[in-house]
């Protein structure tokens, strides 16, 4: 068995499914899936206005239309009741992305889905490992993928997977892929083998965000392959988008399948030391409900003065991320393209304002956690004394 067929296999048992199916990037498992399922012109297809906007290409490119719905301010994930209110006799499929690795109310999501006749599928893009109710999130819809790009729980440096256990779906993806399905290109996939070297010997949380400016800059030039490029940004289908997953690519995924059960211990730990260090340091630790476990991705947090603090973070060689900068993030996104105007989501846009999030991955320890809540107790202090409104609470 090839090296992608093996992935495949033990990825898809591994979360949970029959079938998985491996492609260059989650945007393109996305994509595969919506397809097979049927969707097309005329259709809507409802994701939360909180989300990444290579998550609203693969409906563009199918001719459907986005319809976004907001979020709960505790979790980041689809308000059941909002998207409720979002369901029309056209809506096709559900989107239920699992925020920063909290899983959504799949109890709400998948009765308001049977109520109206309509199909669930789940991003859990961000969501390894995450369960509710004591079942893992990507095994209640019809459907889920997963994405493998260097900043989810779980990565080959790029790279995507669409799983279901439902063979009707399933043959309608191979016969998809069978008929269209590009193989990866050579010197993308060679300088992408290149770039996993260079991460594992030079990306650490004092130099991510350093890192990740050069990052973004070399893809500019094309020097590197990037995960995203603003050309992106017009969703028009060109044949090389539906590109599957080299072997490169799979074999760096089986290694990480080996070191998953570590990575989400050490995931799940993290989450403990920083609810205890942000609770001593006087910050509002997230109340969860009790039937959610997640593993996060990224540790959210509220601040008032994200962009300042975002800065003084850079400035400082502390890992502060940004996600998300906007409802359709990056910052660039030309929303209007998306029929995104401001005001549709207001609880996410609020969210995009004021949630940074702090590293939980492998290479985050104690240590890192306890300078990280250092610097935003201390940082938070000085935009305190200096813009003269009143204590700035996390
Ligand atoms: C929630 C979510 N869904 C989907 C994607 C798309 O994944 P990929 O970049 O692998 O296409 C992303 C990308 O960052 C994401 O954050």
């Amino acid at each position: 068995m090839n090296a992608v067929a093996a992935f495949e296999n033990a990825f898809a048992a591994r979360v949970g499914h029959r079938h998985g199916f491996a492609f260059w990037k989650g945007r393109v498992a996305m994509y595969a899936i919506l397809k097979a399922m049927g969707v097309g012109d005329g259709d809507e297809v409802i994701l939360p206005g909180y989300t990444c906007v290579m998550d609203v290409n693969p409906i563009m490119l199918l001719g459907a239309k986005p319809v976004f719905a907001d979020i709960e301010p505790a979790t980041y994930n689809v308000s059941p009741q909002e998207l409720e209110k979002k369901i029309t006799a056209r809506t096709k499929v559900i989107v239920a992305q699992h925020t920063y690795g909290y899983p959504c109310r799949m109890d709400a999501v998948m009765d308001v889905a049977a109520r109206h006749g309509v199909a669930v599928i789940e991003d859990c893009c961000l969501a390894m490992g995450s369960t509710y109710k004591g079942k893992l999130c990507g095994t209640f819809g019809k459907a889920a993928y997963w994405s493998f790009q260097w900043n989810k729980p779980f990565t080959t440096g790029i790279g995507g997977m669409a799983c279901t256990s439902d063979e009707t779906l399933a043959e309608a993806i191979r016969a998809l892929c069978r008929e269209s399905l590009r193989k990866p290109p050579l010197k993308p996939a060679m300088m992408l083998a290149a770039q996993r070297m260079v991460y594992r010997a030079f990306i650490y949380p004092r130099t991510t965000a350093m890192a990740a400016h050069l990052f973004r800059w070399l893809t500019r030039k094309g020097i590197v392959v990037g995960s995203s490029s603003t050309a992106e940004f017009v969703p028009q289908y060109s044949p090389e988008f539906f590109r599957g997953m080299g072997a490169g690519q799979a074999r760096a995924g089986l290694r990480q399948l080996k070191k998953l059960d570590g990575n989400l211990a050490h995931r799940r730990h993290m989450r403990q030391v920083y609810d205890r260090l942000l609770g001593e340091a006087g910050f509002d630790v997230p109340q969860l409900p009790p039937e959610i476990d997640p593993v996060l991705v990224r540790y959210p947090l509220r601040v008032k003065n994200k962009e300042a603090a975002v800065a003084a973070a850079t400035r400082a060689g502390v890992e502060l991320g940004t996600w998300f900068e906007c409802p359709l993030h990056p910052i660039e996104t030309p929303m209007h393209l998306y029929g995104y105007q401001a005001g549709l989501c207001p609880v996410a846009e609020q969210a995009c304002l004021e949630v940074v999030n702090l590293p939980v991955h492998p290479r985050a320890n104690e240590k890192t956690a306890r300078r990280t809540v250092k610097f935003l107790a201390s940082t938070l202090v000085q935009f305190r004394q200096g813009d003269g409104k009143g204590p700035d609470k996390p």
